[in-house]
């Protein structure tokens, strides 16, 4: 529980004073309860909550100045370079990292769910082929919400935690499934002997006619910690829908759905896939400088560039941008995306205009360069994000089930008509 500082804040309001607690994290900020504001007969105004804390947290710490994010109090650095993204999950469902015994009963655990019921195979055939992705995923794990509804109580704490198993175990086989039902490929499925991220790539890859389909391991370890670099970030828009949709007692399906489809706008996940189509456009290093121009006229945005916390590198982007060499140079491909990306990241970080707004990379400039690179298309960019943020969606959507909570219902500045009457 956070700590009540015995510090007040005084709000004085028409004469009157109104005293406001603040409390204490172990990081971060003070908070100011303002619910005592209401009192007073006003509502607090925060558009876009660029001020609101919105609920308690232990799973993740940022602080946007010093470019730190905390995963359970380790360094996501860490944790993208020393441990796997099954270790990752678990650390963030349980609030540890796993023992040696405790990671193989998870992974066993996980692999026990990766199927899904057969007939949600046939909820595909109601999309185009050419349907984009993100549209296709929001309805398939939404309709899981059918298969795990009846019995379901949301106050079982057991039936909580099995739900977290199965997303975690069914998100990977879904999203594999989007792409080949894009392609017009049969579904292929999970296999028992496959890590997670082999297991993905092997579904995503493979097919009937390549029985002997091999994964290569760089890019399987590659993919292993693009998931870890996207699996949580704190109170971000996809994961506030999903807390708000969770604190109605809505399925924990139907949650997650709702958070596939705030992720999808470019501003938030779909910026990867946005970044990608902007280096398209741009084309080569000499049409860099004119670009920039129609940036700071805010014709564009500089996709992957910016953030609502972080005013200093996104240290994801950071071990992206690492992995990202990596894996291009393990591979001996010369992208020249890779170089217009490190031109575009160049200018930006010595103009005026990107300094003084504190514009940095932030996760999705570089992971669209690797993505693309393991053969991911463009398309499932924002997918892959899902994927791994499945398991951060879920271990906030449990955190708020594990204790007391109210249902989300903020208010509103109304400036609209005044009462009036019809007149016929
Ligand atoms: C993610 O919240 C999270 O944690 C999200 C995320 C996660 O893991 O969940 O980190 C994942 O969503 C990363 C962000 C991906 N989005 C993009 O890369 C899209 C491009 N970025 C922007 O749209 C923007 O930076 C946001 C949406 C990310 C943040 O927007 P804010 O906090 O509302 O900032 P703002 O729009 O008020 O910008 C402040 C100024 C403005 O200029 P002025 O009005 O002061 O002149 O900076 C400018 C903006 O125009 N600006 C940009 C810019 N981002 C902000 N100008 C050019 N290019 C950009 N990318």
């Amino acid at each position: 529980m956070s700590a009540a500082t015995g510090k007040k804040a005084v709000l004085e309001l028409d004469g009157k004073k109104i005293e406001l607690p603040i409390y204490s994290g172990t990081l971060g900020p003070d908070v100011i309860d303002v619910k005592d504001v209401l009192a007073s007969g006003h509502f607090t105004f925060d558009p876009g909550f660029m001020a609101t804390a919105s609920c308690e947290s232990k799973i993740t710490f940022i602080d946007g100045d010093k470019g730190v994010l905390l995963h359970r109090g380790y360094p996501i650095a860490q944790l993208a370079t020393q441990a796997s993204y099954l270790e990752t999950c678990y650390l963030l469902l349980s609030g540890e990292l796993p023992t040696a015994e405790q990671k193989t009963d998870f992974e066993n655990k996980v692999r026990n769910h990766t199927m899904v019921h057969d007939q949600v195979s046939r909820f595909f055939n109601g999309f185009r082929r050419d349907a984009h992705p993100m549209a296709v995923m929001c309805g398939v794990v939404g309709a899981l919400s059918a298969f795990y509804h009846n019995g379901f109580d949301v106050e079982n704490v057991d039936h909580r935690e099995i739900t977290a198993v199965r997303l975690v175990a069914k998100i990977p086989t879904l999203a594999a499934w989007t792409y080949k039902y894009t392609i017009g490929q049969p579904f292929v499925y999970p296999r028992n002997d496959l890590s997670y991220a082999e297991n993905f790539l092997y579904m995503m890859f493979a097919t009937p006619a390549d029985r002997d389909y091999k994964v290569n391991p760089i890019l399987a370890k590659a993919m292993d910690r693009i998931f870890t670099l996207h699996a949580d970030h704190e109170q971000n828009a996809s994961t506030s829908t999903v807390r708000l949709a969770g604190s109605t007692g809505a399925n924990p399906y139907a949650c997650i759905a709702a958070g596939i489809a705030a992720l999808w706008g470019p501003a938030h996940g779909g910026a990867n896939e946005a970044v990608l189509k902007m280096l398209d456009e741009i084309g080569s290093v000499e049409n860099v400088a004119p670009f920039m121009e129609k940036v700071k006229t805010k014709e564009v945005k500089l996709m992957g560039f910016g953030h609502r916390v972080y005013k200093n590198f996104d240290p994801r982007a950071k071990v992206m941008k690492e992995t990202c060499d990596e894996v291009l140079s393990a591979l001996g491909i010369n992208d020249p995306q890779l170089a217009l990306a490190m031109e575009l990241e160049r200018i930006a970080l010595s103009d005026p205009y990107f300094i003084e707004r504190k514009l940095y990379p932030n996760v999705d400039f570089y992971s669209g360069i690797i993505l693309k690179a393991i053969g991911i298309p463009t398309e499932m960019f924002t997918v892959i994000f899902a994927l791994a943020r499945t398991v951060g969606w879920i271990s906030h959507w449990l955190e708020m089930h594990s204790g007391a909570y109210k249902i989300g219902r903020p208010r509103q500045l109304y400036t609209g008509e005044t009462q009036r009457d019809i007149k016929r």
